[in-house]
């Protein structure tokens, strides 16, 4: 279904990424909607093509990692949102960690990425 790929850009795809001054991991999960009902522990936000996103799906640039799952042949730059502190109540405050990591998706039969599941 698209909907589950939409959600996914939504929740995971930001290239390049916002400049949105030094909170970036506060100002775009609330952007994004992620703070609603309550702050998402974990989130990951990846710098890179819908392209290159896309073809993770595909022997071009994943390959099979079980459960469902892929991982990407190549590093992508990512920032990793980490909610910190004791309330899961907005405001959600988040440490930012970006780096270059292997993702591991999940696909639908479209080949479109649907679930993020880790950076390696
Ligand atoms: O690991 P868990 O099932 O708790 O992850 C829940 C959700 O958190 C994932 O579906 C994904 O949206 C997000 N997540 C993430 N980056 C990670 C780990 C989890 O975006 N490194």
């Amino acid at each position: 279904n698209l909907k589950g790929y939409t959600t996914f850009l939504t929740q995971h795809y930001d290239n390049p990424k916002s400049s949105v001054g030094k909170q970036y991991c506060d100002v775009m999960m609330k952007r994004r909607g992620l703070d609603k009902p309550a702050c998402k522990e974990v989130n990951t936000f990846i710098h890179g093509t819908k392209n290159n996103i896309i073809a993770v799906c595909t022997a071009s640039g994943g390959k099979d990692y079980g459960k469902g799952l892929r991982i990407s042949l190549r590093p992508f730059t990512v920032t990793t949102c980490k909610h910190k502190g004791g309330s899961t109540r907005p405001p959600c405050k988040y440490s930012d960690n970006k780096s270059s990591r292997y993702i591991v998706i999940a696909c639908n039969q479209d080949g479109k990425p649907v679930h993020f599941d880790e950076s390696l």
